[in-house]
């Protein structure tokens, strides 16, 4: 029986997408094409940290990320509007479902868990913000051990703050790599499809498929 539910940050409790707004607001025309190599790069330079061990935070990750995002779209990044575009990172809308389904678990007597890369002076005033801190039992970052997911180490955090084994924890993600992830350490998954993405081809199945968040509570 599932005693805990963790969820992953960006993307799955909160729609990361929306800094396209801001990004629009300041640079017209281009918030989608930056934003989207915005997102792609922070993940792909917390892979390329993870691999050569040379750990930086998510914040300045998602710093650097931005940067090098303005820089392929040639538009001027001066320091005023990086810190007004770092700032939407502190609040995302989370998605409409995210607060209910946490209520549900809370009701139905399990532990909700935050795990994220996302550093603690990112996941706090977000979490404050949308006021979903409140559904939210114990709030993680991987900067407490410097090792960014799917490494190991990274999910093993999750064990070392709860009495609980792998089997009794339900790990929810949008993030397909988190999810092969989460599952090669030995969670229960939930992958939380939102785009009608194909499945990674790493040989490591979620065990649960959804749209959103909404079914999570009827899992037993
Ligand atoms: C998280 C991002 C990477 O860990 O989705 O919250």
């Amino acid at each position: 029986m599932v005693q805990a539910y963790v969820f992953d940050v960006y993307g799955t409790l909160f729609d990361v997408h929306s800094v396209r707004t801001d990004v629009e607001r300041f640079y017209p025309g281009k918030g989608k094409h930056l934003s989207t190599i915005w997102r792609e790069k922070q993940i792909h330079y917390s892979f390329l940290r993870q691999i050569m061990g040379r750990y930086h935070s998510f914040y300045d990750v998602t710093r650097d990320a931005l940067r090098f995002a303005a820089n392929a779209v040639e538009v001027p990044l001066t320091p005023k509007l990086e810190q007004q575009l770092m700032e939407a990172y502190l609040h995302l809308p989370p998605f409409e479902e995210s607060a209910p389904v946490l209520t549900a678990l809370k009701n139905k007597g399990k532990q909700t868990i935050v795990f994220s890369n996302g550093s603690v002076n990112m996941l706090r005033p977000l979490l404050q913000n949308s006021g979903l801190d409140t559904f939210i039992d114990v709030t993680l970052s991987v900067d407490e051990r410097k090792q960014y997911k799917p490494s190991p180490a990274a999910y093993n955090l999750i064990l070392e703050h709860t009495d609980l084994k792998r089997e009794q924890i339900l790990f929810a993600s949008s993030n397909g790599w988190d999810i092969s992830g989460a599952e090669s350490f030995g969670f229960q998954t939930a992958w939380i499809n939102r785009n009608g993405q194909p499945q990674e081809e790493l040989q490591l199945s979620p065990d649960h498929e959804y749209e959103d968040l909404s079914f999570l509570p009827e899992i037993p």
